[in-house]
């Protein structure tokens, strides 16, 4: 384990845009620098960073936390891989050893087991013999040299136990190669589990194989030859339902392409060899379910790579159910995909062999959204108003799931637009059907107080309260600057006092703030409204602005109400009663008179404590 006080020296040290930017191009906004969020498709940026608090936060898709935590879900390492990294970047000695160091050897292990297997099957496939029938397999599949290069392609001999030596030879873990389900047990007696199969290693997005898919060789039928394919099992590092086929080869070769060069859309297809033949054909932006039914973590997944997803399916009735029972998947993850259909018989490995790169290219660009095939799907070929009315109760059920205010607006708008159903129907259904069920926040906290309407920033200009709790989440220093005030005390509208607590709080007990976890209490409508005007708003780019209105504020937070000052100014009254000091009582009356007189005409843009009483009736 890194000691905590290490920990601390790093995150102290690190500049976290010095990880970001590598991702993401910031600009400098007021005191943070702004960007598209690398962990959702967006065409403005709600992405910020700031350097000053040490923390990333999307008022997008709520994602946020330190320097470790970007590291993190960008390369996807462990919490102590992500730490060393940063330490390494500023010359930080961490620490070897120590107890707890269980997970980082044995990821090691795998990933040397792992890596040893991709090396044997390699090396089966380019033997003479051996592998003579598996490439002349891939030249009629038309796989070329360069393709089972980039995938790494392989064979698993139909000997049947030639890779249960071979790891005795590399002085791998027999039971390890079990747990990640290469080896099979019979008795006392362990055997190869893939015989006789091409291999296609599944990587993480780092390159790092987790499992195999493996395919029977030519297509007989026979009865010893099995399932089509076979698939590793679910391991410790391996989660069928988690990976993305080909994403990490997508990555490979978009970094060969300068950024603008780089596609704008991800395709999304079923099969190993759709993925291959498409790269192959120059659509290097490829991924694949594996014949598994696509989850929402998939579904986030293709959604980090940002830009558009078009997804193909086949062009028969499995390909347009399998489109209709996707489509509320990809919602749920915030994504509006769209869908390609090719022709029956054909899927895109054929196509794109049989008919060429063009011909693919104009396929994709005929692309329809996939609400059209849900639609059609839940209308179940009737028309008119009873089925159209179910479209619109199923739809607004799903639109449900989306739990970012902004994307709801546009998915809200997309589906009407597309279905012909209107936009207010939808938006009252959802609402109808209880949102607050569905209330869970990006944060994973439920949303206490959802309030029905999400329709965007309403009319009503903000009270000081929001606008201060606008500022402490721009601008770290001014957190502890009503830290030494001490006016939170005085702050009476929820859900900004609780924020201003949080993050008072949290600066006190000298906590790293991740801004998405403080402002996950609150409803979503106060989220959207606050993250709105710091995105929109010109004063939240402008530190002078700022400070403006952050010392307007501060003011109007700490003076007491009108209604608090009558409050004080009557107990004083009482008191000068009880002494008999009529004097005293005159003289307070006298002043709390010329107060007032002075408050009416003072210059400030909102009346002093208009706001305040309101609040208080
Ligand atoms: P397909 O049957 O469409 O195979 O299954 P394919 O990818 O087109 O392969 P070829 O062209 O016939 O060689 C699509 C995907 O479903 C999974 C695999 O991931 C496959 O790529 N699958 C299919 C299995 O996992 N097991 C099977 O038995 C069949
Ligand atoms: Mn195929």
């Amino acid at each position: 384990m890194i000691p905590e006080d290490k920990i601390g020296e790093i995150r102290q040290a690190a500049r976290i845009s010095d990880f970001v930017s590598p991702y993401v191009s910031l600009k400098r906004r007021g005191r943070s620098l702004l960007g598209l969020c690398p962990f959702h498709g967006e065409k403005s940026p709600s992405f910020s960073v700031s350097d000053e608090g040490g923390f990333f936060h999307c008022f997008g898709c709520g994602a946020g936390g330190n320097v470790f935590k970007f590291v993190m879900s960008m390369e996807n390492l462990t919490f102590p891989e992500a730490v060393r990294k940063v330490a390494a970047q500023y010359g930080i000695d961490v620490p070897e050893g120590g107890a707890g160091r269980t997970a980082a050897p044995e990821r090691e292990l795998i990933g040397a087991l792992m890596a040893s297997a991709v090396r044997y099957f390699r090396a089966c496939l380019a033997k003479a013999g051996v592998g003579d029938g598996a490439r002349a397999y891939l030249q009629q599949r038309g796989i070329a040299d360069g393709a089972t290069e980039r995938f790494a392609l392989g064979l698993s001999p139909s000997s049947g136990e030639g890779l249960v030596q071979w790891l005795k030879q590399e002085k791998q873990d027999p039971e390890l190669a079990e747990k990640l389900g290469l080896v099979g047990r019979r008795g006392s007696s362990i055997y190869d589990r893939f015989r006789g199969r091409l291999m296609f290693p599944i990587r993480d997005p780092q390159g790092r194989t987790v499992g195999f898919g493996a395919r029977r060789l030519g297509e007989s039928e026979g009865d010893n030859a099995g399932p089509k394919y076979l698939n590793s099992s679910d391991s410790p590092i391996y989660h069928k339902g988690r990976v993305l086929y080909g994403l990490f080869e997508a990555r490979e070769a978009a970094k060969g392409l300068a950024p603008d060069q780089r596609p704008e859309e991800t395709i999304l297809v079923e099969g190993y060899l759709d993925v291959i033949a498409m790269s192959q054909a120059g659509l290097t932006n490829v991924v694949a379910t594996c014949g598994t039914a696509l989850t929402v973590d998939q579904a986030r997944l293709l959604r980090r790579f940002g830009g558009e997803v078009l997804a193909l399916f086949d062009g028969d009735d499995a390909g347009r159910r399998a489109a209709a029972r996707s489509f509320p998947v990809f919602l749920e993850a915030g994504l509006w995909v769209r869908g390609v259909f090719l022709p029956q018989g054909e899927d895109p490995d054929s196509y794109v062999r049989g008919r060429g790169l063009d011909a693919m290219r104009q396929a994709l660009r005929g692309a329809v959204p996939l609400v059209d095939a849900y639609a059609r799907e839940v209308a179940g070929g009737s028309g008119g108003a009873a089925a159209a009315a179910r479209v619109g109760a199923e739809l607004a059920e799903v639109l449900r799931k989306v739990e970012n205010p902004f994307e709801y607006d546009v998915l809200v708008k997309k589906a009407a637009h597309w279905t012909g159903i209107s936009e207010q129907v939808l938006r009252v259904q959802g609402r109808m059907v209880g949102r607050q069920a569905a209330g869970a926040l990006p944060g994973g906290a439920p949303a206490p107080t959802a309030r029905p309407s999400r329709s965007g920033l309403p009319a009503r200009s903000p009270s000081a309260e929001e606008l201060l709790v606008t500022v402490l989440v721009a601008d770290v220093g001014a957190i502890d600057r009503v830290r030494e005030r001490d006016i939170v005390k005085f702050m009476r509208e929820q859900p900004w006092a609780q924020v201003a607590a949080d993050l008072v709080a949290l600066r006190e007990q000298g906590r790293d703030i991740d801004i998405g976890e403080v402002l996950s209490t609150i409803d979503q409508e106060a989220r959207a409204r606050l993250a709105g005007r710091l995105i929109e708003d010109a004063t939240f780019a402008d530190p002078v602005a700022m400070e403006r209105v952050f010392v307007d504020c501060l003011e109007r937070v700490a003076a007491p109400t009108e209604t608090e000052r009558k409050r004080r100014l009557l107990e004083e009254l009482r008191r000068f009663e009880e002494l008999g000091d009529d004097a005293g009582a005159a003289d307070l009356l006298a002043r709390w008179n010329t107060d007032r007189q002075s408050d009416k005409t003072a210059s400030g843009a909102v009346g002093k404590n208009a706001g305040r009483d309101s609040d208080e009736g």
